[in-house]
């Protein structure tokens, strides 16, 4: 038995949607990519929806229509991969860390209302949020909040409600960084709506696939304008070929990808349903067996997307030789989130350092992605629970 990771779950009417488009002459620019951002647009009740290569690309966009500068704070979690605090550096920002619920891995609200709070208050109120070290890359400045950008773990949604509250008080804008939870709900509204701005994401690994690419979805006239240009190399409405009114990008969706993300977004429930379902026999299987937590989901979720099936094992446990013993057994598994505050150029840069955000940290010490795809059997699930089952006993820690 060969586990993977994750897979795709391709089916021939997708291959043959890829065939399709290389056998016209319209690889890029071409009525596909328009397809599969109507099909969001149906899909979120949202007015624009706008493809690109990546989430990345996505949330980048985002932060550029959202007018962030140097110096310019952004409050997100630091529990999360790290495209979604690169974006924010991309732009000379400063990412200020919150740390999260234990519970579901997303950004805590009351940490975030309590940071946002003292931002505004200033002073010593405001300097206990903000980085140690003056980052040199934007000349020290240090602004003001503009933006909150929660990232809705695991296929999670965030707690929209509590967020929406402080974005309306203190007038922030959102952006959700939704790359990970395609057709989850929150309090039964789909996730990409909440924020002012919603990204997703379509690497293979995600919920649909169009090998790379990532989405944007906003009821804002001015930003999918905006957005539209940059990611076509700056180029506005009227301008052009050779004609650029912004400094822009690259970030077009091909029609390849936008032909395999319409293909599979048509089959989004059959998806999402064989993600479910490979869930519920991790969930049964893995019910006997002590020491290792499952994936916790709250009221407010009324509709999770599995994206990544991630366990907790607890303390008794080390993490690390737990890993090594399933992978020599076969099972291949990833720690997963590695906090972003402990990645070298983030400590290199704001001197963050170990004991900053202890949620984050045991989470990101005690947790492990197992594999995971709508593509697998209940007999692979059991096989991988039997060897947690023994690779447990392994990793026991002395006393
Ligand atoms: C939370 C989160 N944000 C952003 C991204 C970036 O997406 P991409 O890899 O398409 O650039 C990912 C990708 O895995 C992600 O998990």
């Amino acid at each position: 038995m060969k586990l993977r990771m994750s897979s795709p779950e391709l089916s021939d009417a997708d291959r043959e949607a890829v065939l399709e488009v290389v056998s016209t002459p319209n690889l890029s620019m071409g009525p596909k990519i328009a397809a599969f951002e109507q099909a969001f647009c149906d899909l979120t009740g949202l007015k624009h929806a706008i493809g690109v290569n990546s989430g990345t690309a996505g949330l980048h966009l985002c932060i550029r229509a959202s007018g962030i500068g140097p110096g310019d704070l952004v409050v997100t979690t630091p529990f999360s991969f790290v495209a979604s605090t690169n974006v924010i550096l991309f732009e000379k920002a400063i990412p200020v860390f919150v740390d999260i619920d234990p519970l579901t891995g997303n950004i805590d609200p009351d940490l975030l209302e309590k940071a946002v709070e003292d931002l505004f208050r200033g002073g010593d109120a405001a300097r206990k949020w903000l980085p140690r070290k003056v980052p040199a890359f934007n000349e020290g400045r240090i602004g003001s909040v503009k933006a909150l950008l929660p990232v809705d773990v695991f296929g999670q949604p965030a707690d929209y409600d509590r967020i929406k509250k402080v974005s309306r008080h203190y007038d922030l804008t959102v952006i959700e960084d939704s790359c990970e939870a395609l057709g989850g709900e929150y309090k039964g509204k789909p996730t990409g709506t909440f924020g002012d701005y919603g990204v997703f994401a379509f690497y293979p690994n995600k919920q649909i696939t169009t090998g790379e690419g990532g989405l944007i979805v906003t009821d804002d006239d001015e930003a999918a304008d905006l957005m539209r240009a940059l990611r076509n190399q700056g180029r506005a409405v009227g301008d052009t070929w050779l004609q650029h009114t912004h400094l822009g990008y690259n970030y077009r969706m091909d029609e390849m990808s936008a032909a395999l993300g319409l293909s599979q977004i048509g089959r989004l429930e059959q998806l999402l349903a064989h993600r479910a379902r490979v869930a519920d026999w991790y969930a049964q299987h893995l019910a006997g067996i002590e020491e290792v937590t499952p994936p916790q989901l709250v009221p407010n979720t009324t509709r999770v997307s599995w994206f990544v099936y991630v366990i907790r094992v607890s303390p008794r446990i080390d993490r690390d030789r737990f890993a090594e013993v399933l992978i020599e057994k076969g099972v291949p598994v990833r720690p997963y989130f590695a906090p972003i505050h402990l990645q070298p150029y983030v400590m290199e840069m704001f001197g963050t350092q170990a004991g900053d955000f202890p949620i984050t940290e045991d989470l990101g010490n005690r947790s492990l992605a197992l594999p995971f795809s709508g593509a697998m059997t209940e007999e692979e699930v059991v096989e991988v629970c039997r060897c947690i089952a023994e690779a447990l006993i392994a990793a026991q820690k002395s006393e």
